[in-house]
């Protein structure tokens, strides 16, 4: 466990200053964002146990977990495409919900767009300027994750009839799995406690979206995700929300195992999104 305290006085004063609206220095977005800049509790964690199963290998430019099915699958093949926190998908928490999916049937890809510098090294270290951290990362995965698609489509094929692509994101992960909902790229998309989202991306849904949610979550604050669900609404958008009472902003990567609220709370979500994505890849 690591000390947090120096660290979220420092995360609430630059989150205090980002989303009252001061620029930010590398996300920019002409559309109103409805889910903010990572905050405390993007960097909360509790370690969950059991041993990983997938391995990581090297693909488009990325480190990449990768976790396979363990029983051969009838029908399509299918690919979940997973977009990691800021604990990173070799985090082990991160590997054994990819562990978990890949069990349900999916080949897992989940790249390391930190580039083996994820945020938990640097929690103990009282310098660590999270704001500086978070915005040099994310221009670093905005311009991997492209390229990286490009590979995963080149090697495991295109989404269609004999591929079925799905994506999910936690956090910072949020926005590459929504910005997928908006393309032909995958079938179906989920997030769960998101950051950086802007009005725009929930416009631009066109395929069907779960949206995973706490109760009280500092980025993604119940009115910009009722404002998020009106637009899907007026759109006539295929989605599902679920939210979970008594959960903060990162509960399903990194929730409290012995808390039963959290682990119910976390297991339900993973499999909610396992069915979500069985309903579309079938
Ligand atoms: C952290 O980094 C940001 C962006 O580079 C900078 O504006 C800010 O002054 C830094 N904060 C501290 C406490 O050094
Ligand atoms: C929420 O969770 C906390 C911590 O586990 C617990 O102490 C509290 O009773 C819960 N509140 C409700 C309303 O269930």
């Amino acid at each position: 466990m690591y000390k947090l305290t120096t660290l979220a006085l420092l995360v609430s004063i630059s989150l205090g200053a980002l989303v009252q609206g001061e620029s930010f220095s590398t996300i920019r977005s002409a559309s109103p964002f409805l889910a903010g800049v990572p905050g405390k509790d993007c960097v909360a964690s509790v370690l969950h146990e059991g041993t990983p199963t997938g391995k990581v290998v090297s693909l488009g430019g990325m480190d990449t977990y990768v976790s396979v099915p363990k029983k051969p699958t009838s029908g399509p093949k299918k690919v979940l495409l997973f977009f990691a926190d800021v604990y990173g998908p070799l985090y082990p928490n991160m590997k054994l919900i990819q562990d978990f999916y890949a069990s349900n049937g999916y080949t897992v890809l989940g790249p390391d767009y930190f580039f083996g510098d994820p945020i938990y090294p640097h929690l103990e270290d009282p310098t660590f300027n999270l704001t500086q951290w978070i915005s040099e990362k994310v221009e670093i995965a905005n311009e991997a994750t492209p390229k990286w698609l490009e590979v995963v489509r080149q090697n495991y094929g295109v989404n269609g009839k004999n591929v079925k692509y799905t994506a999910v994101g936690y956090c910072f992960g949020g926005p590459f799995a929504l910005n997928l909902a908006g393309t032909d790229d995958v079938v179906a998309a989920g997030f769960g406690h998101p950051a950086f989202l802007t009005e725009e991306q929930f416009q631009n849904v066109k395929q069907p979206l779960l949206l995973t949610l706490a109760e009280t979550d500092d980025v993604f604050p119940k009115p910009n995700s009722r404002r998020a669900e009106d637009i899907l609404v007026e759109n006539k958008a295929v989605y599902h929300i679920q939210t979970f009472s008594n959960t903060t902003h990162g509960f399903v990567t990194r929730g409290d195992p012995a808390i039963e609220n959290d682990r119910w709370s976390s297991d339900t979500a993973l499999r909610t999104f396992v069915e979500w994505s069985n309903r579309f890849t079938a």
